[in-house]
């Protein structure tokens, strides 16, 4: 689908007034998306694993505008309390959308969010709360063209989702997310993310997610300075020619439940993010001794008890420890014997694989 094809043309009954909510969920990525185009355009394909546990709620309240305005009237409450430091980021998002949800400057919006996780834990609120956003915005849409079919209401959702922040595009719909044109996924677009298209293995059902709060810090680098590194970076192209190929394999990796290759690529996909940034310029690190010591534990544990337990990072120093099924009572008191005493504070959260975002029925 092209651009143009998520451009509303209202043909029916006018916005009402109303209220709707969605609970959205943040993904984990496996191939990462790192670098991007204009216009949230990925520079390369990624694939998530959604989560479920870590979610965002929000819920938007419209109300008809007494008058024309060519800007966006919203108020925005955080868990309960008034935000004005987070609307620029909402005011650029709907700069960004309205082309394609003109009905949003007719009414006000009331904007009331909040997260399932600790908002100071170091976990990107951006991939949940930007499509949660999206989903309200569409399920308002859907009010007003009664003939959309379910599969357009998530594929632009999506594709609004992503305007916010691109990895949100992959957190509409579960269990296996792929975002970005791909020679070897079929259907695949960098215009918003797609339910993976292809047959997954049992054992990656039920996949386990226990995220390490080794740092819940600020972010030192914001994404947006990152994905920007990439431009003048000495290895982008190669970087982006490896997320191909390691999409290409985790084709038949996902269908035969290969666990030793699935950790390879998850691993050294983690790796190349963090060796990107520590090889860009500026160049920065963000892991922490701690984060070592952990990646250095599963090391010596996976050898030793022969499960796949593995790891993954995003932007931060935070750890994702993913297990299947069933090693989880093995792999779950290995973490609590050896590695919560290097989370800040013993904190960490239990999540495992999703299936995507939920309405909420006032
Ligand atoms: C390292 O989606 O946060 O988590 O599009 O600028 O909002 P923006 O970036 P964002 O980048 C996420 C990067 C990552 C890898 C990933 O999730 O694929």
């Amino acid at each position: 689908m092209s651009e143009e094809q998520f451009i509303f043309h209202p043909d029916s009954e006018p916005i009402k007034d109303g209220k709707v909510t969605w609970r959205s969920p943040s993904n984990i990525a496996l191939v990462k998306y790192w670098g991007k185009k204009a216009n949230q355009i990925p520079a390369n394909p990624s694939l998530s694993f959604t989560l479920n546990a870590c979610a965002t709620r929000t819920s938007l309240s419209y109300t008809q505008r007494k008058h024309y305005a060519d800007d966006f009237s919203f108020d925005l409450y955080f868990e309960g309390s008034q935000k004005e430091d987070f609307k620029p980021k909402i005011n650029t998002f709907f700069k960004r959308i309205a082309p394609y949800v003109p009905f949003i400057k007719d009414v006000h919006l009331t904007i009331e969010t909040s997260n399932s996780f600790p908002h100071s834990s170091g976990i990107a609120s951006s991939a949940s709360g930007m499509s949660a956003l999206a989903l309200c915005l569409m399920d308002i849409e859907r009010q007003m063209d009664t003939t959309m079919t379910l599969d357009f209401f998530h594929r632009k959702a999506s594709f609004l989702a992503r305007l916010g922040s691109g990895s949100a595009c992959r957190s509409i719909e579960g269990d296996l997310v792929h975002w970005g044109s791909h020679e070897d996924t079929v259907g695949s677009s960098d215009l918003y993310g797609i339910k993976y298209p292809y047959t997954v293995h049992e054992v990656f059902k039920n996949y386990h997610d226990t995220i390490l709060l080794v740092d819940k810090g600020q972010k030192q680098v914001s994404s947006t300075v990152g994905h920007d590194l990439m431009h003048a970076h000495p290895f982008a192209q190669n970087r982006f020619d490896q997320a191909h190929e390691n999409l290409t394999k985790l084709k038949t990796i996902l269908v035969e439940g290969n666990l030793p290759e699935f950790v390879k690529i998850v691993e050294s996909e983690a790796l190349t993010l963090h060796a990107m940034m520590m090889t860009s310029l500026p160049y920065f690190i963000l892991m922490k001794p701690n984060t070592l010591a952990i990646i250095n534990k599963i090391w010596a544990f996976r050898e030793s008890s022969n499960t796949n337990v593995c790891f993954t990072l995003d932007a931060g120093a935070n750890v994702h420890v993913l297990y299947p099924q069933n090693e989880h009572k093995v792999v779950y008191q290995f973490i609590k014997d050896e590695l919560v005493v290097y989370c800040e504070n013993g904190q960490y959260l239990c999540d495992r694989i999703g299936f995507g975002a939920k309405k909420i029925n006032s």
